[in-house]
């Protein structure tokens, strides 16, 4: 997942959207205001909650004043994401003093981590859901309309509200998330999600495509699988896990790289990325079915988390420097200028100087094009909370983000300076930021485009040669 808590999303579903439920809402006159924080998972789920209120009549607001019903949909997975989701929570209070009806209900991750003690910890907080929970908010809600505090925090082994079709919020009417796991297995020592989004598992095929299909039917033109590691997707039937599968179940299961296939088959005109590759599982099987399908985006998102054998062993992620520098090649050699992007945690437990210049180098080498880049945040319950001491310097660990920050700053540089001079299929998704005379899209490596509208519509595909560049954008025009 690519973490997005720096750009918290306001959450707007468009009336458009809402109608094209298959089940249109009669409307109960009350408003939503809908908040989300963290990766894709939560902006994805945010868009089941959506949907789950529609049905129950639910319109959505992006006027807090407006609101009836408030909901945040939280993250954990740093000590940062939890403080801005309290300080949010702070300037509920006035606008509760002026509506004493206003309910405030927070969801996701930190609602799972904390359990009843954010009703202690927050007296504002009237429900608190868990990412599992979301088909009980209309009891919920009740419930806490009747003055009573609502939880329901039970995570579940086999909940992936397949059968919900979500609303899409503040979308673009291009580009979609479509959840294919939840959960995660792995325990990487540092981290919560475990903990907060329970054990692994897979949905079904079909109706991932089911989705997918209808999303390209109402225009969209991409659509970004999404789980943590979708490389251990696995589909048997009964959703059981690979290890309890026989060896005739895992014949006739669907892997990762089936399920990448079967989507990119719906239409050579839907474009289908895909987040988060695990290292450990990435398997060259997926790599092939990539470079069959033009379709399929050359753009792989691969966290690295530490250049050292020794801390990624403490870390538990199942791989050394060597192996993940080997799945790296294996990508280049593959997918010749496929885009690759990584997570890296810097200042974990114990790291010296020379291990985090172990880190550079191989940032140095694999040349990422982009990369989302972390000071170590202790988290509770985790495994590297109980067997191993935070004890890099907050300042040795602020000089260490520093300089990879800048590292990675001249690497995204220098690739997106290789894009001028050459020509990139774009899909178009809206206009600039920068300018309304501007389009602005990707092209298959994920890299960011603009040029000059002239007649073209967003949905899109055009070819941009690419003239110049700032450092994290190409600037062209249509050939
Ligand atoms: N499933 C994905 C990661 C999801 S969390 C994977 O395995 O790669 C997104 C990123 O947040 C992680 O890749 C990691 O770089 C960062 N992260 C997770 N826990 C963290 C912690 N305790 N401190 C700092 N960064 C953390
Ligand atoms: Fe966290 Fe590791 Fe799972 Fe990613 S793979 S969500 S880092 S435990
Ligand atoms: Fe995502 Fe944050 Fe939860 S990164 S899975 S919302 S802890």
């Amino acid at each position: 997942m690519e973490p997005e808590e720096n750009n918290k999303v306001i959450l707007e579903a468009r009336q458009g959207e809402a109608l094209k439920l298959e089940n249109p809402p009669v409307s109960n006159g009350k408003k939503l205001f809908l908040e989300s924080y963290g990766c894709q998972m939560n902006f994805s789920d945010s868009e089941i909650v959506a949907s789950i209120l529609y049905k129950e009549g639910f319109s959505t607001t992006e006027i807090l004043e407006e609101a009836d019903l408030i909901f945040l949909n939280t993250c954990s997975i740093r000590e940062n994401a939890e403080n801005k989701v309290r300080q949010r929570l702070k300037t509920f209070k006035k606008l509760k003093q002026k509506n004493p009806g206003l309910l405030v209900g927070v969801l996701g991750c930190m609602a799972e981590r904390l359990k009843t003690k954010f009703l202690e910890e927050e007296k504002i907080v009237d429900m608190v859901v868990g990412p599992d929970a979301y088909r009980s908010l209309p009891e919920l809600i009740s419930e806490a309309e009747g003055g009573q505090k609502a939880v329901n925090v039970i995570l579940s082994k086999e909940e992936t509200y397949a059968d919900i079709s979500p609303v899409r919020l503040a979308s673009n009417g291009v580009c979609a998330y479509i959840s294919i796991t939840r959960g995660c297995d792995n325990m990487c020592s540092f981290c919560v999600v475990p903990f907060t989004r329970g054990r692994e598992r897979s949905r079904d095929p079909e109706s991932i495509i089911k989705e997918a299909t209808e999303l390209f039917e109402k225009g969209f033109r991409e659509v970004t699988l999404l789980g943590q590691n979708v490389d251990s997707y696995i589909w048997s039937g009964g959703g059981l896990k690979k290890e309890l599968l026989t060896e005739e179940q895992k014949a006739a299961s669907t892997n990762f790289a089936q399920l990448l296939e079967l989507t990119a088959k719906i239409h050579p005109d839907l474009r289908v990325r895909f987040s988060t590759s695990h290292p450990k599982d990435m398997t060259d099987e997926v790599l092939h079915i990539m470079a069959k399908y033009e379709n399929i985006c050359d753009y792989v998102h691969l966290p690295v988390q530490s250049g050292s054998t020794r801390i990624l062993e403490m870390m538990n992620r199942g791989y050394t420097r060597e192996w993940y520098k080997q799945r790296i090649e294996s990508i280049k050699k593959i997918i010749p200028g496929c885009g690759i992007s990584t997570d890296i945690i810097s200042g974990f437990c114990s790291e010296t100087e020379e291990e985090h210049n172990e880190t550079m180098s191989l940032m140095e080498w694999a040349g990422y094009n982009f990369a989302y880049m972390f000071s170590y945040s202790e988290r509770p319950k985790t495994l590297a909370e109980r067997k191993f001491k935070d004890d890099v310097s907050p300042e040795i660990k602020s000089r260490r983000i520093n300089e990879i920050v800048n590292l990675q700053k001249k690497l995204s540089e220098e690739k997106t300076k290789q894009g001028v001079g050459k020509i990139h299929r774009v899909l178009i998704e809206g206009t600039s930021k920068k300018s309304e005379e501007m389009y602005s899209g990707r092209n298959t490596q994920n890299s960011v485009i603009v040029f000059p509208k002239e007649n073209y519509k967003v949905g899109e595909y055009v070819n941009v040669l690419a003239e110049r560049c700032t450092p994290a954008t190409l600037i062209g025009m249509v050939v």
